[in-house]
């Protein structure tokens, strides 16, 4: 256990060292205009990269290993770290990280516990992150937390959106509170964090097929969490575009207004049980409360919970004794 300890150490130290190697590339090696000259046609200054830590690793297999691998230990815990990958059946080692821009991925105390690396033109993977390693957890871990919080330390809400791009995209035009999921949809662990931080969240999604599915997930792990005093509200992106790219055409007034008018966790509910529900004919309006009304039961007691329930009972003339003693039933008999 306390090998344990001093191997998770020698981590996040070994961890903070490729950050450090990354941020040097970007300003030295003899390549850094490419790296440069992308984060710029990308809208990023220096100061925003700085802030986020953004580094570059440069092309070749054996870059990081060479700074950082002194010895075989060493490389060992490069490769627990994420940072160094094992050639199969070999002891030998080469860099995971190769010719992409760098996100260091940190912690809520700001340590740098992975990494994300993008691809400077179109090759595939376009995105490559860290393993889940000993001090990386991906569903819990939210890209951009720390950074926001120490920007501002009386956060009111916070924007969940896809990417890395998107988080340091809306911050280069002063919005400063988004945060990303890591390639996974958004876990109650996720929203558990935020809701210690803040009031309020806004999730916004790429606008596409994938960003609008990621938006129903959201809405069902929120429902069962939410609590009243807190906020949960969707933002949905015109067709095509990402927060990253729709702040850099609209600026931040347009995207704060747009925030500013998101819908509502329950809006958002109703809308989509009722998309493709006949709400005209009895047997339609039925089946939407027989669907609304076992996930409304999930949620946490309190007045939005009431609201709802009543919104149902409006809907069917219905009072919420007999609701429930129809969902009571189902639940009886669906054992
Ligand atoms: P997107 O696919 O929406 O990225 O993935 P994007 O907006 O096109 O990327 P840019 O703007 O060209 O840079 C959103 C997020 O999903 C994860 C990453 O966290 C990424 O930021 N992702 C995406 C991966 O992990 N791997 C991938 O290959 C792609
Ligand atoms: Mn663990
Ligand atoms: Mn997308
Ligand atoms: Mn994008
Ligand atoms: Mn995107």
């Amino acid at each position: 256990d306390h090998q344990r300890e001093q191997r998770i150490k020698d981590i996040y130290a070994l961890l903070e060292d490729a950050s450090a190697y990354y941020q040097q590339q970007l300003r030295e090696h003899p390549n850094k205009a490419t790296a440069v000259n992308y984060l710029k046609d990308r809208g990023l200054t220096g100061q925003i990269a700085a802030r986020f830590g953004i580094g570059y690793a440069p092309p070749g297999w054996d870059n990081l290993l060479k700074k950082l691998a002194k010895d075989d230990a060493t490389k060992q815990r490069l490769e627990q770290a994420g940072m160094l990958i094992n050639k199969e059946d070999t002891d030998r080692f080469y860099d995971r990280f190769r010719e992409r821009i760098m996100f260091p991925i940190r912690d809520s105390r700001g340590r740098v516990i992975a990494f994300g690396g993008r691809v400077l033109g179109d090759e595939k993977p376009k995105y490559l992150n860290s393993p889940e390693t000993d001090t990386f957890h991906k569903g819990r871990e939210l890209y951009g937390l720390y950074e926001a919080r120490k920007f501002n330390q009386k956060l009111d809400r916070l924007i969940i959106v896809e990417g890395y791009m998107d988080v340091v995209g809306l911050a280069q035009y002063g919005i400063n509170y988004a945060v990303a999921t890591l390639g996974t949809a958004t876990s109650a662990q996720h929203l558990d964090r935020i809701f210690r931080t803040v009031q309020e969240v806004i999730f916004c999604f790429d606008g596409d097929a994938a960003g609008r599915k990621a938006a129903k997930r959201a809405l069902d792990t929120t429902l069962p969490v939410i609590t009243d005093g807190k906020q949960a509200r969707f933002l949905f992106l015109p067709e095509g575009e990402d927060p990253d790219s729709l702040v850099r055409i609209e600026g931040n007034e347009a995207f704060e207004k747009r925030l500013n008018e998101a819908l509502p966790l329950s809006d958002f509910f109703f809308k989509t049980l009722e998309e493709g529900a006949d709400m005209t004919s009895l047997d339609g309006r039925a089946r939407y409360s027989n669907q609304a009304l076992p996930m409304i039961d999930e949620m946490q007691p309190g007045i939005l919970k009431q609201m709802m329930q009543e919104k149902i009972s409006d809907l069917t003339g219905l009072s919420l004794e007999q609701l429930s003693s129809v969902n009571n039933l189902q639940e009886a008999t669906a054992v």
